[in-house]
């Protein structure tokens, strides 16, 4: 028989694999700016991992970074971020209270000319991502979670879960939370007129204040 050579591994397709030893959270994130557990780390230019305090009563999860945050390596800091602070303080919530994360970590992309246009990520690059988010739950245990467009949603919900039905409602779910679902900011800022936005901005601060008033009752 031939001796074996070493081949490089085809990538297996969970992140759980490049998990840490000890599991805290500076750990992971650190373990997760390695992780080639889907195709996605090659047209990222970094992990964007959560960020926030580890005691935050709220939780917040996004799709995956777009192309500011995949640039600054933070979540949330572009154009949508921006407009999610903007709905927080309406709802008068603090972008200080909450962790801040994405349900998948790379930036997925095709170009546009000079621009890199968001595309979504598929449901098996969810699934290989997912790890990372579960293991920020496990840490953070929220008070609240919120999950902000179908893509989070269904990435702890269920794919059967439907966004539209149930938007703004605390929800039935395993986790260890009050959970609700949303739309996603960026969805709101691709509305084609101004007055689509203005509605889409104050559906999304509805919802957030039915968020604001469970953590005020002590959810
Ligand atoms: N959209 C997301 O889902 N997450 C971000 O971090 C930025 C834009
Ligand atoms: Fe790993 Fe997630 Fe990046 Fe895929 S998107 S390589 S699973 S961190």
């Amino acid at each position: 028989m031939a001796h074996a050579t070493r081949v490089s591994r085809a990538p297996l397709d969970s992140a759980a694999q490049y998990f840490p030893a000890r599991r805290t959270l500076p750990a992971l994130r650190r373990a997760a700016a390695r992780c080639r557990a889907c195709p996605l780390w090659e047209r990222g230019t970094q992990t964007v991992f959560g960020e926030g305090p580890l005691d935050a009563p709220l939780m917040l999860v996004g799709e995956q970074p777009g192309d500011a945050e995949d640039r600054a390596g933070r979540p949330f800091v572009g154009p949508a971020g921006r407009l999610l602070d903007r709905a927080l303080a309406e709802a008068r919530l603090s972008r200080d209270e909450a962790y801040v994360t994405n349900a998948v970590k790379h930036f997925k992309w095709v170009a546009r000319g000079k621009r890199r246009l968001h595309t979504k990520p598929s449901a098996r690059e969810v699934g290989a991502c997912l790890p990372w988010l579960e293991q920020e739950l496990e840490l953070l245990r929220p008070r609240v979670l919120v999950l902000m467009g179908a893509t989070a949603a269904q990435a702890l919900l269920g794919r059967a879960f439907r966004l539209t039905r149930h938007r703004g409602e605390f929800v039935d779910s395993p986790l260890d939370a009050l959970v609700t679902a949303t739309v996603h900011p960026a969805a709101i800022l691709r509305a084609p007129t101004d007055a689509d936005r203005r509605r889409g901005l104050d559906a999304l601060v509805a919802d957030l204040r039915v968020v604001a008033a469970a953590l005020r009752d002590g959810a």
